[in-house]
């Protein structure tokens, strides 16, 4: 009857985490306003997006970033959402984006106890085509009451609260862990909510894709270069893998984490970090891998564990399916 053409038993992002956060008696719903105020910046970067062209919002912004990439207007534009955003929930005390040289210190009348670290538009050299691109977030909570500084950022991606992307493609989808497991949210416009349409993601134990910039392989170390090898030309007989590439690591994340297989960042020799940012691309990427059942690995150790030194460090990066990441590791593990 009617009633089957609609759900009634609307689960939305606010709900989801308010049930979340029932888990936890102590919270006074300080997460769920922080996290609101994230979905309120998603909801209207995904808007901005959806008209760049037509609102003239395509092309570049005329100045660069610490990382020395040129800005798009895009990236000017969503950084700032966030940051007003983040600042008037109060309750953040430090805001780390890839758009900005220096943290932001929140002032003391607006000071919550969260840390958040995000890239504001990741996937800019999509913007102009139209092709998916995206917002990373990662939480941390301040230890304790002290002026917040860096390095209260400066901690291993294990001890993020939460984190989540925001991809803005034909649909807008937020998938979020806050330590649970995975969700997934739509945004449906006609109410202007986000609502819950992959409960419980977990990727594939073993994939069939393999997602890295081919253009890079002349650079490669061994054990990636072999990892690839392998992909290709498999030494068991099995069927070689597909490569999908989309340039925006949100897009290859998000299809990794739901059709299975390996996402890599190597380093290579004119980058002997790779070139993804740790706070706000390795670490929350690796904290939904691990939570829905992947693994995240830098070469040289679990993503999750690193202590960055610096808030703008990268690292390389290979994440994925559980088996396929076990590869490489044995890879790496057998050059030392
Ligand atoms: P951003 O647009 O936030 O600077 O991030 C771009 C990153 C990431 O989205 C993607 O995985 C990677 O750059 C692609 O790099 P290459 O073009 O070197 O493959
Ligand atoms: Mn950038
Ligand atoms: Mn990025
Ligand atoms: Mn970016």
């Amino acid at each position: 009857h009617a009633a089957d053409a609609y759900r009634t038993d609307l689960m939305t992002i606010t709900r989801y985490v308010l049930n979340e956060q029932s888990r936890h008696p102590e919270s006074r719903g300080d997460f769920t306003i922080l996290l609101s105020h994230i979905v309120l910046g998603c909801k209207f970067v995904c808007s901005a997006v959806n008209k760049a062209g037509l609102a003239k919002l395509i092309g570049l912004a005329g100045e660069t970033n610490v990382q020395g990439e040129e800005q798009k207007k895009l990236d000017v534009l969503s950084n700032e959402v966030f940051i007003k955003a983040l600042i008037s929930s109060g309750r953040t005390c430090i805001l780390v984006s890839e758009e900005d040289e220096e943290a932001t210190i929140v002032e003391p009348s607006k000071r919550g106890r969260y840390c958040v670290v995000f890239d504001p538009l990741d996937g800019s050299s999509n913007i102009d085509c139209g092709v998916s691109i995206g917002t990373i977030f990662g939480i941390y909570a301040i230890k304790d009451d002290h002026e917040p500084a860096p390095a209260d950022v400066l901690q291993p991606g294990k001890y993020m609260l939460a984190a989540g992307y925001c991809m803005y493609g034909s649909s807008c989808t937020l998938v979020l862990s806050t330590g649970n497991g995975v969700n997934g949210f739509t945004l449906d416009p006609s109410l202007g909510e986000f609502i819950l349409t992959h409960p419980d993601i977990k990727i594939p134990k073993k994939g069939k894709i393999y997602s890295v910039n081919e253009g890079n392989a002349k650079n490669w170390d061994g054990p990636t270069a072999k990892y690839v090898e392998n992909c290709k030309f498999p030494k068991d007989g099995s069927s070689s893998k597909s490569l999908r590439y989309i340039g925006s690591m949100v897009a290859d994340v998000h299809r990794t984490l739901l059709y299975g297989g390996i996402f890599l960042y190597p380093a290579d020799k004119k980058s002997p970090n790779g070139k993804l940012r740790v706070l706000y691309e390795v670490f929350p990427m690796s904290f939904l891998m691990e939570q829905a059942g992947g693994q995240a690995f830098t070469g040289k150790q679990r993503a999750l564990d690193l202590v960055p030194k610096k808030i703008h460090e990268r690292s390389p990066i290979f994440l994925g399916s559980y088996d396929d990441v076990e590869e490489i590791k044995a890879l790496y593990a057998a050059q030392d």
